[in-house]
């Protein structure tokens, strides 16, 4: 198989299987617990189905949304995630170029593997994912970094105070910085074209955070990293704080209820991302297109209300549009792709998927995503 092979997700999860060492694909691949919630996020969107209207006239079909101020050319962007030049040397180059050629947003992590500074030479917009650490010195810096790279949307993750269960990570001893373990030796032998790309390129780094953080002190896993760095206290006056210092787009991923999503106007924020982490947090929550609806009725006349979590396939965008969702973001259904062949699989999935959307909302009837409405789903 190779990715011309690919059509879809679950072909570049197979073609990522093989390629990656199993310690990587199943830092990518997993999720909390039981990852329960993990499935739930995309078994939720067959809950209700499509509901076409024929004979619209449909030329010239229109997918770009605006949100948060930024326009897209698709509804569908690139999340932030951590590491990623440990599932591919290219890493975030690949990500930022690929989202910029097809107009969509791309997210950078605090835990990203190349800087800010950098990836924000492309021209689309970009969010910088925000992890508050105990260290508040720490928080101004990173804000600060942020504001002077140019960074068009902050986006604070509230859903990481501490690390998820993630056992898969536990079993294969995953960390950061990354590192050997005697069983991860032999997974450079199993995989030598992984192996060969890794020892080839620049070493392993997370410059967002390595000018404040000794990262030499020790391997952890990222769960570890998350529970012992990440500051537990974090409450609304801290985002509150934030929110004014930034003085711009202010998004929170990771509100679930009612409830925060009013708070999160309530401070002055401009979006809410409806998330579970893809499922790598709390096992058991409830999946972020099934509490769409609520929120959505609660504040989406307020704050750009997005969500992320399983999204796969175009016809999930279309439903959570159809709610009144702004735009969606997707982890896994570019990683699997990067993992698989760096920017050209990354470029190959948002094709897909944008060809995908394009067919449907030509199957639906609609020329642009304003045509979309709950009037359009169904729940069984
Ligand atoms: C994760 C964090 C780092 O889910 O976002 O692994």
């Amino acid at each position: 198989m190779k990715l011309k092979d690919c059509y879809n997700f679950h072909d570049f999860r197979t073609l990522a299987r093989r390629r990656l060492p199993a310690p990587i694909y199943n830092y990518i691949d997993g999720a909390a617990d039981d990852e329960k919630s993990h499935r739930r996020n995309t078994i939720s969107f067959d809950a209700c189905d499509l509901v076409p209207n024929v004979l619209r006239g449909v030329k010239d079909i229109d997918m770009s949304v605006t949100v948060m101020g930024q326009k897209l050319e698709m509804p569908i962007y690139c999340s932030p995630t951590a590491l990623q030049r440990l599932f591919h040397h290219e890493g975030e180059r690949a990500v930022a170029s690929a989202a910029e050629k097809f107009g969509t947003m791309f997210g950078v992590s605090s835990l990203g593997t190349v800087s800010l500074q950098e990836v924000r030479k492309h021209s689309n917009p970009q969010v910088y994912q925000f992890y508050f650490h105990k260290d508040r010195g720490l928080n101004n810096a990173m804000m600060s970094d942020a504001k002077k790279a140019g960074v068009e949307v902050m986006m604070l993750t509230v859903d990481t105070i501490t690390g998820g269960n993630r056992e898969r990570d536990l079993r294969s001893g995953f960390s950061i910085p990354f590192s050997l373990s005697p069983a991860g030796i032999l997974q450079f032998v199993l995989k030598p074209m992984w192996a060969f790309n890794y020892v080839t390129h620049e070493k392993f780094s997370l410059p967002q955070l390595d000018k404040y953080i000794d990262m030499d002190d020790g391997a952890v896993s990222i769960s570890r990293y998350i529970t012992e760095m990440l500051d537990p206290s974090l409450d609304w006056n801290d985002v509150e704080k934030m929110v004014s210092t930034w003085d711009g787009e202010f998004c929170l991923k990771g509100i679930m209820s009612v409830e925060d999503a009013r708070k999160a106007v309530d401070i002055g924020c401009t979006g809410i991302v409806i998330s579970n982490h893809g499922g790598r947090q709390l096992d058991g929550s409830r999946s972020p297109f099934d509490q769409l609806d609520e929120i959505v009725n609660a504040v989406g006349d307020k704050i750009d209300v997005i969500m992320d979590s399983g999204i796969q396939r175009g016809s999930h965008v279309l439903k959570a549009l159809s709610l009144g969702a702004k735009a969606v973001g997707g982890g896994r259904f570019y990683l699997y792709p990067l993992a698989v062949a760096g920017q050209a699989g990354v470029e190959r999935a948002l094709e897909l998927m944008r060809m995908e959307i394009e067919r449907d909302m030509c199957l639906m009837g609609c020329n642009s995503i304003h045509d979309l409405s709950p009037e359009n789903l169904r729940f069984r």
